[in-house]
């Protein structure tokens, strides 16, 4: 390995062991609550109470003004007006709850109606909760505490996935000759996967997958790693496992599950030769697939010590050939191909 390798490698591990640091320690801190009404008693009443028991409360009066904020600075919990000039407060919580950025965040709607249709309509919006004004304090602090509670599980569980996928970079990181492929096979999946018309779920699994397919590497010796070919047959077993590792890893996480797939059959082929378990077409779940393709276009448009790259056309025809042969799904080829044909005009 050369110097420029080794330093690219130990450039590539300090950032993740960074990113992982930032995670953890993000968690030690005073709760931060967003509070949005047009009507300044309230607000400033319910910022009180909030102070009062140690809570980080920002004031809003207006809509716009509390997106802007949301976006800049995402608050662990939203205290959210329905009636405001402007956007209503069922408007603004849909769009809170319809964004993957800000979904987790827990919304109360505070609302002067108990009506039954209203109440409808928050749910609609993706509330968590709500509270009927007058506010009590006591009612207020509860709900509130029971909330952040919520999203303190939550960060959590977004904890936990980060690190595992910043271990999934460190597995990129052990072979310098990969740099980059998590990130641009992520990026390829996911398109492809729009461009059939996968929903946002899938989408999201297929991003993730990028990063964590190869997890499992984890349980690889580096000399077996890094040889990339010529591997002798108890080495190949070694790094047969590879694909099982990685989904015994992920398997906790109930986040994840979408992924499990993706991780366990990305070595899986249509004519049923791949493994762990040689699957065939109709076995193979899509998403594993999808990822299979971009995969392979990403490999073979890099080089590797044992090859140089192909060009763009010569990796269509290399993996139209060998999708012909039974190694990737045809047809998911031909959308992939056609993907990238509509990029390139667009751009
Ligand atoms: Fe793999």
């Amino acid at each position: 390995m050369d110097s420029r390798s080794t330093d690219t490698t130990s450039h590539s591990k300090t950032q993740s062991y960074l990113e992982m640091g930032k995670v953890l320690l993000s968690r030690r801190r005073t709760p931060r609550i967003l509070v949005v009404d047009d009507n300044r008693d309230v607000l400033r009443l319910m910022q009180e109470l909030l102070a009062s028991r140690g809570y980080d409360a920002v004031a809003i009066s207006h809509a716009a003004e509390a997106e802007a904020e949301i976006r800049q600075q995402p608050p662990d919990l939203i205290l959210l007006d329905v009636v405001m000039p402007g956007k209503s407060g069922y408007d603004l919580c849909r769009e809170i709850k319809d964004d993957p950025a800000t979904r987790l965040i827990p919304v109360v709607l505070i609302t002067g109606l108990s009506d039954r249709e209203d109440k409808l309509r928050g749910i609609e919006a993706g509330a968590d909760d709500f509270l009927n004004k007058p506010i009590f304090a006591e009612e207020l602090f509860a709900r509130v505490k029971s909330l952040l509670k919520l999203k303190e599980f939550t960060d959590e569980l977004e904890t936990a996935e980060t690190v595992i996928c910043t271990l999934g970079l460190s597995v990129e990181a052990r072979d310098p000759y990969t740099e980059g492929h998590c990130e641009r096979l992520s990026r390829y999946a996911c398109d492809l996967g729009m461009h059939i018309g996968l929903d946002e779920e899938a989408l999201i699994a297929l991003r993730r997958g990028g990063y964590l397919h190869d997890l499992g590497k984890i349980g690889v010796p580096d000399e077996i790693l890094k040889k990339g070919s010529n591997l002798t047959l108890a080495e190949w077993e070694i790094m047969k496992q590879h694909p099982v590792t990685g989904e015994t890893i992920c398997k906790p996480l109930r986040s994840l599950r979408l992924v499990l797939p993706i991780i366990r059959s990305h070595h899986e082929h249509v004519n049923g030769t791949g493994y762990p378990d040689g699957l065939r077409k109709g076995e193979i779940p899509l998403l594993p697939r999808i990822l299979q393709v971009a995969d392979v276009y990403d490999a073979l448009r890099t080089a590797r010590p044992y090859k140089p790259a192909l060009t763009h056309e010569q990796a269509a025809v290399t993996m139209c050939d060998e999708a012909k042969t039974g190694l990737w799904d045809e047809e998911l080829v031909t959308e992939f191909f056609e993907m990238l044909r509509k990029q390139r005009q667009v751009a």
